[in-house]
This record gives C-alpha cells, structure tokens and sequence, in this order.
C-alpha cells in the first residue's frame, strides 16, 4: 500500500489541469464516489488491522486535502480555460449588473382596471365578449332598424355581408350575449375595442375603447341609474359635476346622455337609458316582470379627462417616453 501512495501522490501533483472539464475530471478521479481512487482506499482501510489503518488513515486523509487543496487553487484562478474553444473565463465580477427594465401598465388599461374594480365593488361581474360580431348581437336584437345609418358600409367594418360579420361597433352586443344566457336578476360590465370607419383625429380613431354596464332586476329605476353614474364618476374624479341629457338610442327608453362639466365646459361622457322592453323580448326576459338600466362610456374621453391630455393619438402611437410616465395607479 505505501507503493501505491508513493504513486499516488505523483499522480496528483502532474496531473495536468487547464480546462475546467479537466478539473472535473481530476475530482472524480480521486474522490468520485463509486471508482474515485482515493475513495477506495478509505474502503480498503477496513481490511487492514487498526494499527495499520491509524497510519495510513493519516496518509490517505493528507491525500485527500492535497486533492481538495489543488482543486480550490484553479477554482479560483480566474485564467482557467473555459471550455475546449478557448474561451477565456475573463468576466470581471465588479462590473454593475444590467438591470431588467420593467414596463408600465398602458394608461388605457389603468383606467380599464380601475373602473373594473369600481364596479365589482358594488356587485357587478365583470365579463368579455368578442370583437367580431354578427348582425343580430350588434344590431337587430338591440332594436337597432335595418336603415340605421351604423348599418351602413360607411361606418360599419363588415367582414362579410349575407351573412353579415363585422367588427363590433359597441359593446352593447355584450348585453344580448349575456343576457341570452342567463336570467335576471344580474350587473353586469364589460370592456373592450369597438370599432368604426371613422377618420383618426385627437378626437376619434377607428377602434377605441368601451366600458358597457348593465342591471336587470325587478324594480329597476331611472334613479338607480343616475345614482351608479353619480358613483361612477365620483369614484375616478373625485367631486365632479355632471348633467344628464334627454337623447336616443334605439335600445334604451327613456335614454340619456351624461355630460361632465371641465375646463368650463360640457364634455359628453357616455349614452345610457332605461333597457328597451323590445330589448329584453329579444332575449326572453318578460319585461312586465323585470326591468333595467344600461351605459355606455368612451374610455378614451375618460383619459383624456383623468391625465389632462388633449389629443388620444397620444395612447396609440407607443411612444416609449409618454408610456414609460405611467404607474399602476393614478
Ligand atoms: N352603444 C352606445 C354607443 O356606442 C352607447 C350606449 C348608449 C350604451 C346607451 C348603452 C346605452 O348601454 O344604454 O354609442
């Protein structure tokens, strides 16, 4: 056994290491659990008697440092060879790290958030539907007339015709949609694109933003519905002060319009009204029995508001160092 540990010992002392597979190499030659050869040798001590084990117990535990010992020097030696291309392992470790940029919420998704939470606080689901629409969901079964003028190529994106597929152009389908599937009593909201072929300005753009609501129970009023809007509006502005104007909408009876008053002046916000009973007959939901409120709000108008921007190219064009300006909360 002392031959073999003469040996040994010359072994560990040329063994020539460069890379850092050689290195591994080295380390399971001599410690490797199942054929490392210093391993075998603390094996073989059972064998011996305990005179002869304590002697060469210590030789071998001296080994064993001698081989820990040279693999801790290239471990750390910063010029071992990487791998077999060459590559030197030059990093210098002082160097600052490259942070990791984190984006920012958009600010149209902000509000989005924001007006969800609003509603889901007060009792509402919040549910999607889908941007490509047919005729009926758009606009037959919310009373809208075959000669309306949002029927029309001019400010309808259709698809195809017969049958007619377009690109929603509100998110009052999302009302048919729900209420074909369920019964009352229910609150509902929803937020998404609509779109209509409408020339892009600081006002207007093709594809814009919705929030629909809507509520159906027994006994629903007109003052429900002022009172949501009141709260609607209170909750993103703070103490605003609004107005509600007589208007049309073919799915609503009586129907308004809301308008917040900024900048000393009257800016219209959203459509809204008390649900057509032709509206609930389409979907079987007896109006004699239930009754109901619906609206309608820009979400773009409401950001211009809420940020004081004057043009809503602005939230399209991805300009990084407008969007980079926005937190997750306003
Ligand atoms: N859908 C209407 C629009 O896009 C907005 C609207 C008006 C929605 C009245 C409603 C409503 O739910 O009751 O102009």
């Amino acid at each position: 056994m002392y031959q073999k540990i003469d040996e040994i010992k010359k072994y560990i002392k040329c063994f020539n290491i460069q890379t850092y597979d050689d290195l591994e190499t080295f380390r399971i030659k001599f410690l490797g659990k199942k054929r490392g050869i210093l391993t075998n040798l603390f094996k073989e001590l059972k064998e011996i008697s305990i005179y002869k084990r304590k002697i060469y117990g210590k030789i071998i535990n001296e080994l064993k440092k001698e081989v820990q010992r040279k693999i801790f020097h290239y471990q750390s030696k910063n010029d071992i060879i990487k791998n077999e291309k060459g590559l030197k392992h030059d990093y210098d470790p002082t160097i600052p790290g490259k942070s990791i940029e984190i984006g920012s919420i958009h600010p149209l998704s902000i509000i989005k958030n924001r007006i969800i939470e609003i509603f889901l606080n007060i009792g509402f689901t919040y549910v999607d539907g889908p941007e490509i629409e047919d005729d009926w969901h758009n606009f037959t079964a919310l009373n809208i007339p075959i000669h309306h003028p949002s029927r029309d190529m001019q400010d309808t994106f259709f698809l195809c015709k017969n049958p007619d597929i377009l690109l929603r152009t509100h998110t009052s389908s999302i009302q048919i949609r729900y209420m074909k599937k369920h019964r009352p009593p229910f609150r509902v909201l929803s937020i998404g694109k609509v779109y209509r072929n409408e020339t892009i300005s600081s006002r207007s753009n093709f594809m814009f933003h919705q929030a629909e609501g809507f509520f159906i129970d027994k006994k629903v009023s007109f003052s429900d519905l002022k009172q949501t809007v009141h709260y609607l509006i209170t909750s993103l502005f703070g103490k605003a002060k609004i107005r509600f104007r007589p208007s049309y909408f073919p799915f609503t009876e009586p129907s308004a319009e809301v308008d917040i008053h900024c900048n000393s002046e009257w800016l219209e916000i959203m459509g809204c009204g008390m649900v057509d009973p032709e509206v609930l007959k389409n979907v079987d939901i007896n109006p004699e029995v239930y009754s109901g409120f619906a609206f309608g709000v820009g979400i773009e108008r409401l950001s211009l508001m809420i940020y004081d921007m004057k043009d809503i190219r602005i939230y399209f064009n991805n300009d990084i160092r407008f969007l980079r300006q926005f937190k997750s909360e306003f």
